[in-house]
């Protein structure tokens, strides 16, 4: 490198992404993370698909590639993230397919985009829950959303139950040492779930899959210690914050009996 050879010249790209899967493959449009591969699974085969927080914009692109969609419009707030979709769409060569847009949530979406499922991912519940709210004007109550919260699950849950939204599938899996959620929910008219129901997700609740009860064994360990922690703390935890713990950790034990 000489002198300032290099220094008008856009940025130059990373020789390898800076994320790895649990085997060490470089993830990309073409190698998906697990989390990632499960939720393309459930992406309805032909969908017009909105991808909300696309960040590189992975997801709409692995499915455009595969030809499981026929378009997409991949969402980002922030302008990195935004620069990065617009460049792996570019780079494959799917401009016409898939649209991307720097917008806050669902503002990403315009009534002729026609889209049939809705994709976030790789955000806490909350930020989802915001973003379905905030963006409600956004949707036709005919999409398919394909969530993927970490963690905040039971507010998000919450928020669809209250808007009409019937869970019809829910996954759990575990990858780098996280446990991931994945909750594919449609409008269907009024909807009651349990407190319990919100908490652990009704259909995982049913399935009682190992990687589900896995999961709330990690979970009632680490709510134990909390428990611990709280009885020894130094200054008194309100009672309010106590029983609130105290009464997952009884849910927990009794989920797992
Ligand atoms: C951790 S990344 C997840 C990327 C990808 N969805 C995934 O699951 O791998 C979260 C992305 O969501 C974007 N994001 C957060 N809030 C958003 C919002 N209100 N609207 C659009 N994008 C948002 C962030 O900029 C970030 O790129």
């Amino acid at each position: 490198m000489h002198g300032n050879a290099r220094h008008n010249r856009a940025p130059i790209r990373p020789q390898v992404p800076d994320v790895r899967g649990e085997k060490g493959q470089p993830l990309n449009e073409q190698t998906l993370s697990m989390r990632l591969e499960r939720v393309a699974g459930h992406v309805p085969a032909g969908a017009r698909l909105a991808d909300i927080g696309s960040d590189h914009g992975y997801l709409p692109v692995a499915l455009m590639r595969r030809g499981a969609i026929t378009a997409a419009v991949a969402g980002e707030v922030a302008l990195t993230p935004f620069r990065a979709a617009e460049r792996t769409v570019h780079e494959n060569g799917l401009e016409q397919q898939i649209t991307v847009r720097l917008a806050d949530g669902l503002a990403a979406i315009e009534p002729g985009d026609g889209i049939t499922a809705i994709s976030i991912c790789g955000m806490g519940g909350e930020t989802i829950r915001d973003i379905l709210d905030s963006g409600k004007a956004h949707l036709s109550g005919q999409e398919r959303l394909i969530l993927q919260p970490n963690g905040g699950e039971q507010p998000l849950r919450q928020w669809l139950m209250e808007n009409g939204y019937r869970i019809l599938c829910e996954d759990v899996l575990r990858e780098n040492h996280f446990d991931y959620e994945i909750i594919v929910a449609e409008r269907a008219g009024p909807v009651t779930y349990t407190a319990e129901e919100l908490y652990f997700g009704p259909l995982q609740m049913q399935a009682r899959s190992p990687a589900f009860l896995a999961k709330w064994q990690r979970m009632l360990r680490q709510k134990q210690k909390t428990l611990t922690s709280f009885a020894r703390a130094r200054q008194a935890v309100p009672e309010e914050k106590v029983q609130d713990v105290a009464r997952q950790a009884r849910w927990i034990t009794e989920l797992l009996a």
